[in-house]
């Protein structure tokens, strides 16, 4: 049977944001961030501590995790030990760290092999741990890499074994590029749920292909009960070219509702939280609950 209860973690302002190229003032991400809070969103991705070179966008991560209201989860990204030191003076708590199944795409995303990211990650996280925080673990390319093409379920499955062995809360499995199929989704996230029963699994889908609905009830059916999405679908990440934004929170909330799945979230105000950014970006918004709002 389905979950009567879905928790859904907003990515709009750190992966929605990252790679819009119209610089966005921070007083409008903060808008956007307490519109979401105020509509319902407990747990939220609100910037990453990474190099303002690569991601210009997310320059203003300190004042953003400071002057958000710390309530239920608020991740920062951090991809190295300055990324957290950084986070921890600006009062975070709740981290994601992220690394991709593919080498290729870690050396274009993150400037290191699989293998020497994790090796840099082990310390931290197990401090981060030790210290109390809230750890996510963001695994990319998990179905497919723009560069390497189809990924083995086996490798996603032992990069997730690493982290759940280090004591990670929860595991973020993602579609980086929009290619997998519900088939694909509901293999994976059902091996995933029977192998790490006591950690958190949630399911980040992109919607380049329009497949992000099915693959979330997909998901459902496999037991995922946590959705990484974004308001007003924007996103994609600057490193995995053709991969466009996150499936639309708004267009997920709406379709669990109709399923009597309960999130919590509002749907007018989440439209509103859209409304608020919709401005600044370079593409319209296009989606399915977005764009029906604007037709009463
Ligand atoms: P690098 O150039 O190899 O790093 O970048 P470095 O250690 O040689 O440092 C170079 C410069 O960056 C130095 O400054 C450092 O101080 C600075 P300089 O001396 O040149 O003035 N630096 C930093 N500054 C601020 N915060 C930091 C930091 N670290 C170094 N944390 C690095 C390595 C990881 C920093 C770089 O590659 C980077 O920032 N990459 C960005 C990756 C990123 O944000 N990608 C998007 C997020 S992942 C994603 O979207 C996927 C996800 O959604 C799931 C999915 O869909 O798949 C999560
Ligand atoms: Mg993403």
């Amino acid at each position: 049977s389905l979950p009567k209860i879905v928790t859904i973690i907003e990515v709009g302002p750190r992966d929605g944001l990252q790679n819009e190229k119209n610089e966005v003032p921070t007083e409008v991400k903060l808008q956007f961030i307490e519109k979401l809070q105020l509509a319902g969103v407990e747990e939220m991705e609100l910037t990453s501590f990474v190099s303002p070179k690569w991601i210009p966008q997310m320059k203003d991560a300190e004042e953003i995790v400071a002057r958000t209201k710390k309530i239920g989860r608020q991740f920062v990204l951090t991809p190295n030990a300055k990324g957290v030191e950084l986070a921890k003076k600006a009062t975070a708590s709740s981290f994601a760290v992220f690394v991709g199944v593919s080498d290729t795409f870690n050396q274009k995303n993150i400037n290191k092999t699989t293998e020497e990211s994790m090796h840099e990650l082990r310390p931290i996280v197990e401090k981060l741990l030790t210290e109390g925080h809230f750890v996510r673990a963001c695994i990319s390319t998990s179905f497919y890499c723009p560069y390497e093409g189809a990924i083995a379920p086996a490798k996603t499955i032992e990069l997730c074994r690493k982290f759940v062995s280090w004591g990670v809360q929860e595991l973020s499995v993602a579609d980086t590029i929009g290619m997998a199929n519900p088939l694909e989704c509901f293999m994976l996230f059902e091996s995933l749920k029977k192998e790490f029963p006591n950690t958190l699994i949630t399911a980040h889908f992109h919607d380049t292909r329009k497949m992000g609905l099915a693959n979330i009830l997909a998901a459902l059916q496999a037991g995922v009960d946590r959705f990484d999405t974004s308001a007003g679908g924007l996103g994609g990440c600057p490193f995995a070219p053709g991969a466009t934004g996150n499936v639309a929170t708004e267009d997920v909330v709406n379709m669990l509702k109709q399923m009597s799945i309960d999130t919590n979230i509002n749907l007018e105000s989440l439209i509103q939280a859209v409304d608020i950014v919709a401005p600044y970006m370079s593409r319209p918004i296009d989606t399915g609950m977005y764009k029906l709002s604007k037709c009463k």
